[in-house]
């Protein structure tokens, strides 16, 4: 069923399978932090995140959302369409947090009047560095028209998720994505959704339940990863 290595990321291993329009990819439980300055196992992480992601992509294709989600195959691996990587990722805010608020002087937790979109190059040698949508055509890493598309289709990711994680007692304050092209051209919603891409915070408490817990040394990492799991996959309870 698994091939060769294709790609081995900081949180991912990308396989090759039997069928070279279609990639295994395997959760790890190492999580990286500062470009990869910080480094440990988080453990379970690697099983929680192939759950949550399984669970939410096949609502957003519902929803309209084309994305590179088959199915999951077991406890760490689930079965994606092979796509070409846009070097590109997506950060959707809905809060002032991280390093939006560093760079602009904006207090963490302050609420944004409408959804930003912000485009990093995907780099680990560079450190992700912030670009816009004119950087990304004039570099060759998409055309015009497919990021006008990656827009529409992050907006309409942080329009279903904001209320599903509102209805589970949690706060989304962003998120980040990638995007891929199939052989066709399409875009579709590639990567994962977790809580090392998203930041939660608790509705009521602001606890936080992500990767921050990490990144900030504030204890029970795992257990945060735990309770998001719980919460994604229970029916909505407001
Ligand atoms: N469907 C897919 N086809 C090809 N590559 C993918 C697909 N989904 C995710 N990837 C890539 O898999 C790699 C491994 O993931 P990850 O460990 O999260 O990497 P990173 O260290 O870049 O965050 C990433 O480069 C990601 O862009
Ligand atoms: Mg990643």
């Amino acid at each position: 069923m698994k091939g060769e290595l294709r790609y081995e990321g900081k949180a991912k291993r990308v396989y090759a399978s039997a069928n070279p329009q279609e990639y295994v990819v395997e959760y790890k439980d190492d999580a990286t932090a500062f470009n990869g300055v910080k480094k440990d196992q988080i453990s379970g992480k690697g099983a929680i995140n192939n759950r949550i992601t399984a669970h939410l992509y096949p609502q957003l294709e519902q929803a309209g959302i084309p994305t590179h989600f088959i199915e999951q195959l077991s406890e760490r691996e689930q079965r994606v369409r092979a796509v070409t990587i846009v070097p590109v990722e997506v950060i959707v805010r809905n809060v002032a947090a991280g390093s939006f608020s560093k760079r602009l002087g904006v207090e963490e937790g302050t609420a944004l009047a409408r959804p930003v979109v912000e485009y990093c190059y995907k780099s680990d040698a560079l450190g992700d560095p912030l670009i816009n949508t004119d950087t990304a055509v004039a570099l060759g890493w998409a055309t015009p028209e497919q990021l006008t598309r990656i827009r529409e289709l992050a907006l309409q990711v942080q329009r279903f998720l904001t209320p599903y994680f509102a209805e589970r007692g949690t706060r989304l304050i962003d998120f980040k994505l990638e995007f891929g092209t199939l052989e066709s051209g399409e875009i579709v919603l590639a990567d994962e959704i977790s809580p090392d891409t998203c930041r939660f915070w608790d509705a009521e408490t602001g606890e936080k339940l992500d990767k921050d817990r990490f990144r900030r040394d504030l204890g029970n990492v795992e257990g945060a990863y735990q309770e998001m799991l719980r919460r994604v996959t229970q029916a909505p309870t407001r």
